[in-house]
């Protein structure tokens, strides 16, 4: 990975290679940890942040849901996104992983005493899915993996314990020469991606269903909004996997991922296996709102 000058650590801006912790750090054995995605972009007016604001918030909240008492408020958080990416002179887009974790202090499941800390790290990170990808399309394989029931984990976390599942997703799908998984819920209805969520186009409509079985999804609402905005019609229901492979249209949606087109589905071609028509207008939109480039959503950047 390309590495960058500084990591923020607890109040610190630390020498990346510095920027270590004990091996019998709490997070590393039992999962609970939570984290954010959270992309800057190098527009016409230099780097800035894509919903700062929104991410941070997911963040607390995601600490929230699993426990853990943060050390840092919103405030504090978003100020020490910004100090970061100023004080690593980016001249490219960037990534930016916030992490609030349970340090080095004690061991067993019962987590009240266990330190709270934060990172935050930030690099250089070109498209999740490749340059390809987001023009051509990707390859998709519904996954044999059920995504994170809601009755037994808490999805609304971006917590590092959910993402065993994603991960293990992911590798079979990779393994099996597709790019990414799409898996399903308990019911046997559409969920989400590894990373994102998704997107049907089916007789103009579009469609994606509803946040009970993935992540809320700050890119899925935008894209939402923008296609409301251009007056196409949504649908936020179920799917089933046979509605995909007759779709028009497919795409992912998340903060990597940003728009990519879905080209097959288990070798099921979508539509004619380009980026359809409304999958293009949507993540043109989408590009023009993170890149600056329209003004109506200026205020959704955090220029640095
Ligand atoms: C499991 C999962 N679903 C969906 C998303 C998309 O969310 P967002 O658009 O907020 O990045 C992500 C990425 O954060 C994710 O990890």
């Amino acid at each position: 990975m390309d590495k960058a000058k500084y990591i923020w650590m607890d109040g610190k801006l630390v020498a990346w290679d510095d920027a270590k912790t004990h091996v019998l750090t709490h997070t590393l054995h039992y999962g609970n940890g939570v984290f954010e995605g959270t992309r800057a972009y190098m527009t016409e007016n230099g780097l800035a942040i894509f919903k700062l604001k929104e991410h941070t918030k997911r963040l607390l909240n995601s600490a929230k849901i699993t426990r853990i008492t943060p050390t840092f408020t919103q405030e504090e958080l978003e100020l020490a996104q910004i100090e970061l990416l100023r004080s690593n002179d980016f001249t490219a887009n960037v990534y930016i992983r916030p992490l609030i974790y349970l340090g080095y202090g004690i061991m067993g499941l019962y987590h009240v005493n266990a330190p709270v800390q934060t990172a935050i790290a930030a690099w250089p990170w070109g498209s999740y899915l490749g340059e390809d990808g987001l023009e051509k399309g990707i390859r998709v394989k519904i996954s044999s993996f059920v995504r994170n029931p809601v009755s037994s984990t808490m999805g609304k976390a971006k917590a590092a314990a959910n993402y065993l599942n994603s991960q293990l997703a992911k590798y079979e799908a990779v393994e099996a020469g597709y790019e990414e998984a799409l898996l399903l819920d308990d019911d046997g209805f559409i969920a989400e991606g590894s990373g994102e969520c998704v997107f049907i186009v089916r007789n103009g409509v579009l469609i994606s269903p509803p946040n009970d079985t993935s992540l809320e999804s700050i890119t899925q609402g935008m894209v939402l909004e923008l296609a409301r905005e251009a007056g196409i019609t949504i649908e936020r229901r179920r799917v089933s996997r046979d509605e995909v492979y007759i779709a028009d249209e497919a795409f992912f949606t998340g903060t990597a991922a940003e728009v990519t087109p879905i080209r097959d589905v288990d070798n099921y071609v979508i539509g004619d296996g380009k980026r359809g028509i409304i999958t293009t207008q949507l993540q043109k939109a989408y590009f023009d709102v993170v890149y600056g480039r329209n003004p109506k959503y200026k205020h959704l950047l955090t220029y640095i």
